[in-house]
C-alpha cells in the first residue's frame, strides 16, 4: 500500500467512530489517506481526530463559509488510487445509486477517476429491506465494490447483519483491489523515459539562457505513468516539481548536453520515449569562467545548436519504441507539427500553443492535440496537467503501431 492514494469517505452511522482505527492500519502501510465526510458524520466521529490521523484537511463542506475558500470535489477524484467509503449508511447509499449531489461526499463521488469501494453499516431491519438491495445491486451495476456488512451486536441492541465490516477486513478488501489492479495495469513491464522542465545554458558562472518551463507536465506525466504500473526514467532541467515512487528514476540536470548524455544512456533499455522537455535549441559557443563584467557598451554572445535530443531518440527508434514528442507552437501548429512528426521519426507528437489562455508554460493547466504517424488528430478540452497527463497516457496505451 505504499505510496497509494486512499480518499476515504465517511457518512454518519455509530460504526463511524471506527474508522480512526482504520485511518491508523492505512497510514503504517505507508498509504496517503484524505478523507471528506458528509456533514451528519461529524456528529459520530471529530473531524479534529479524522484530519489528525490522517495528516490532511478534510472536507466536509463545498465552501468554507469564514474563508470563502472552496473545496474541489473534481480534485479529489483525480487525486485518488481508490475511493473507500466507510461506513455508508442507507441515506447516502441511496443518494449515491439515484444520483443525488447534495453535499461534496456525493460531488466527489460524482466526479471519481477511480473504483470505488463500499462498506455498508446500517440496523438488520435496514439492511435487509428491499429497497437497500436494489440500492447496492445498483451500484454493483455502476461498478462499486461492496464489502458486505457482517453479523453481531447492533448499536439498536438487535442482533443481525448490519454492522460494518471491521477496519481489517476494509484493509484486506483493498489490498486486494490494489493486487488485482497492479496485476493488470496497462504499463506493467515497461520502462519509459521522460524528459522534462527547461534547460539552462551558462553563459558565465552566474547567468545563463533559459526559458519559462515549470517541468509540470512531465511530472505529471512521469505520475501517470507510474499509476499505470511502469518503471520511470524522469531527466529533469531545473524545477520546483518533485516526484518519489518505488520505481522511479530521477535524475537532474542542468544543460541540453547533459540532458543528451543521460538520454543516451537510457534511450535504448526504455520501450517509451516521452519528450517533454522543453530544451534550449542554442548555447553560448563559450561559457566564460569569470563572470562578466559590465565594462564593454556591447556584448556579442555567439551561440552555437544544442543536438536535438528527441531527433536522436527518433533515428535510433526500433519497431517496437514507441516516441511521443511536444510541439509549442505559436504559428501554423498543425503544419509545423506534421513536419515535426515526421522529420524526428515519432509516433505520436503532443501539440501545444501559447495562444490558448491557461495553456503551456507555468500554468497548472493545458489544452493539447495530438498528431499520431497514422494522421488520426485529437483535440482536448483544457484541462489541469495531472488530466492532460492521463490523456495522453491513454492514448499511448491504446495506440497500435
Ligand atoms: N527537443 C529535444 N532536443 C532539442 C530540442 C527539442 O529533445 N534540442 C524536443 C522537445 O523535448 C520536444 C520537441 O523536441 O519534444 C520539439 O521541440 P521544439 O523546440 O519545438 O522543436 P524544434 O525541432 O527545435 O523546432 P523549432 O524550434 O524550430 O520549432
Amino acid at each position: 500500500m505504499q505510496g497509494k492514494r486512499i480518499l476515504l469517505g465517511i457518512t454518519g452511522g455509530i460504526a463511524a467512530y471506527k474508522i480512526a482505527f482504520l485511518i491508523r492500519i492505512l497510514k503504517k502501510r505507508g498509504a496517503e489517506v484524505k478523507c471528506i465526510m458528509t456533514p451528519a458524520s461529524s456528529d459520530f466521529i471529530s473531524p479534529l481526530v479524522v484530519a489528525t490521523l490522517s495528516e490532511n484537511p478534510v472536507g466536509i463542506e463545498f465552501w468554507d463559509k469564514k474563508t470563502g475558500v472552496w473545496t474541489n470535489h473534481v480534485d479529489y477524484g483525480l487525486w485518488a488510487d481508490v475511493f473507500v467509503v466507510a461506513p455508508l449508511t442507507a441515506n447516502t447509499l441511496a443518494k449515491m445509486a439515484a444520483g443525488v449531489c447534495d453535499n461534496l461526499f456525493l460531488a466527489t463521488y460524482l466526479s471519481m477517476k477511480c473504483p470505488t469501494i463500499v462498506a455498508p453499516a446500517m440496523d438488520l431491519d435496514m439492511y435487509a429491506h428491499p429497497t437497500t438491495h436494489r440500492n447496492l445491486d445498483q451500484l454493483i451495476r455502476d461498478g462499486v465494490t461492496i464489502i458486505p456488512a457482517e453479523s453481531g451486536q447492533l448499536a439498536s441492541g438487535l442482533e443481525g447483519e448490519g454492522r460494518m465490516a471491521e477496519p481489517e477486513t476494509i484493509v484486506e478488501a483493498i489490498d486486494r483491489f490494489f493486487n488485482k489492479t497492479e496485476a493488470t495495469k496497462a504499463l506493467n513491464g515497461q520502462k519509459v523515459l521522460i524528459t522534462a522542465g527547461p534547460t539552462y545554458e551558462a553563459i558565465d558562472p552566474v547567468r545563463f539562457i533559459g526559458n519559462h518551463s515549470s517541468g509540470k507536465m512531465g511530472f505529471a506525466l512521469a505520475q501517470a505513468c507510474l499509476n499505470q504500473g511502469a518503471e520511470v526514467v524522469l531527466i529533469s532541467g531545473p524545477t520546483q516539481e518533485t516526484l518519489s515512487h518505488p520505481n522511479l528514476t530521477c535524475i537532474s540536470i542542468v544543460s541540453a548536453e547533459e540532458l543528451f548524455a543521460q538520454v543516451k544512456e537510457f534511450w535504448e533499455t526504455c520501450s517509451i520515449g516521452i519528450f517533454s522537455a522543453a530544451v534550449a535549441d542554442y548555447r553560448p559557443e563559450v561559457k566564460v569562467d569569470q563572470k562578466i563584467k559590465k565594462s564593454e557598451e556591447h556584448v556579442q554572445l555567439t551561440l552555437v545548436k544544442n543536438p536535438d535530443v528527441l531527433s536522436w531518440a527518433g533515428s535510433l527508434k526500433n519497431e517496437t519504441q514507441l516516441l511521443i514528442g511536444f510541439a509549442l507552437e505559436t504559428s501554423n501548429l498543425l503544419e509545423n507539427a506534421t513536419d515535426k512528426l515526421t522529420r524526428k521519426n515519432l509516433d505520436i507528437i503532443v501539440m501545444n500553443t501559447l495562444e490558448d489562455e491557461g495553456a503551456g508554460f507555468g500554468h497548472a493547466t493545458n489544452k493539447i492535440a495530438l498528431l499520431d504517424a497514422h494522421n488520426n488528430f485529437t483535440k482536448f478540452e483544457l484541462k489541469s496537467k495531472i488530466a492532460v497527463a492521463k490523456d495522453i497516457v491513454s492514448y499511448l496505451i491504446n495506440y497500435k503501431k
